[in-house]
Formats: C-alpha cells, sequence, structure tokens
C-alpha cells in the first residue's frame, strides 16, 4: 500500500532520467496500483515541479488511474471507428448493467468500468478489453455475458 517512502524510492530510481515524470507514474501504479493522490506532493517536491504540473499530468494519461482497481477490469473503446458502430449505446447499456459509471469501480469492488481509446481492434468494433483479454463485435448480450462473469 501507499507510503510516502516508497514514493520517494521509486522517484529517485528514474529521477537521473530525462523526462522521469512518466516512468515515475508508471512505476507508483505498478507499485500501488493506482497514482495515489498523495504521491503526487512527493514527486513534486523531488522533481521540483508544482503539485499542477503532476497532477496535470496524471490527470491527462487515461492509463493511470486515480483509485484501486476492481476484481475485474473491463475497459470500453471509444474512439472513431468504435464510435461510429455504436458504442455509446454500448456504454450505456453496461453502465445499468453493470451497476457502475463509466471511470468508476463498483462498490462492492466486483468491477471497474473503464473508457480506452482504441485497441487496435477497429476492424472488428466495436471494442473490449475484459481483464486483459481483448474482445471485438460487441453487442449488449456480450455486455450481458460480460456482466455475467464479472459477478462470480
Ligand atoms: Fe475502437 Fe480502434 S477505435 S478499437
Amino acid at each position: 500500500s501507499f507510503s510516502v517512502e516508497r514514493t520517494r524510492e521509486l522517484v529517485s530510481d528514474f529521477a537521473g532520467l530525462e523526462g522521469p515524470l512518466l516512468p515515475i507514474l508508471h512505476a507508483l501504479q505498478e507499485a500501488f496500483g493506482f497514482v495515489p493522490e498523495a504521491a503526487v506532493p512527493v514527486i513534486a517536491q523531488e522533481l521540483n515541479l508544482t503539485r499542477a504540473e503532476v497532477h496535470g499530468v496524471v490527470t491527462f494519461y487515461h492509463d493511470f488511474r486515480h483509485a484501486p482497481a476492481g476484481r475485474h477490469v473491463v475497459k470500453l473503446c471509444r474512439a472513431e471507428a468504435c464510435q461510429s458502430m455504436g458504442c455509446d449505446d454500448l456504454i450505456a447499456h453496461a453502465e445499468r448493467r453493470l451497476g457502475v459509471a463509466m471511470g468508476e469501480t463498483s462498490a462492492d469492488g466486483a468491477v471497474t468500468l473503464e473508457p480506452i481509446y482504441c485497441l487496435g481492434l477497429c476492424a472488428t468494433a466495436p471494442s473490449a478489453m475484459v481483464d486483459g483479454r481483448l474482445v471485438g463485435r460487441l453487442d449488449a448480450a456480450a455486455i450481458d455475458a460480460i456482466a455475467t462473469e464479472v459477478e462470480r
């Protein structure tokens, strides 16, 4: 779990690099499962940046989580090809079916629903990634099957 000490160690591992911020944030996410808000001032101090600068980078990249993920992670693609194949309706269906809003984790910690921006599966859009597994030709029935799987 998060500690200032561990954060300082990780920061110093990468501080010598040119452009150390992204590698540091990835290392923190690897270590803690997300980038804790409490790490921001520590990183800012160590790298001589403002908190706003660090916070801006954390929120700009969709890769970084701001809270621990659920036991299952469902990522639904919202980039162009998937948009044109109706992903918005599927997202609404997934939110209802999983009982969790996009970008959030269910209260019981079972599932996190996240947007992703192109999985390289545009030819079989709309696409998703469920616990690291790619799913193409997503439809409402596939969402229902995913919901059954993650509620187990
Ligand atoms: Fe969704 Fe490429 S746009 S997989």
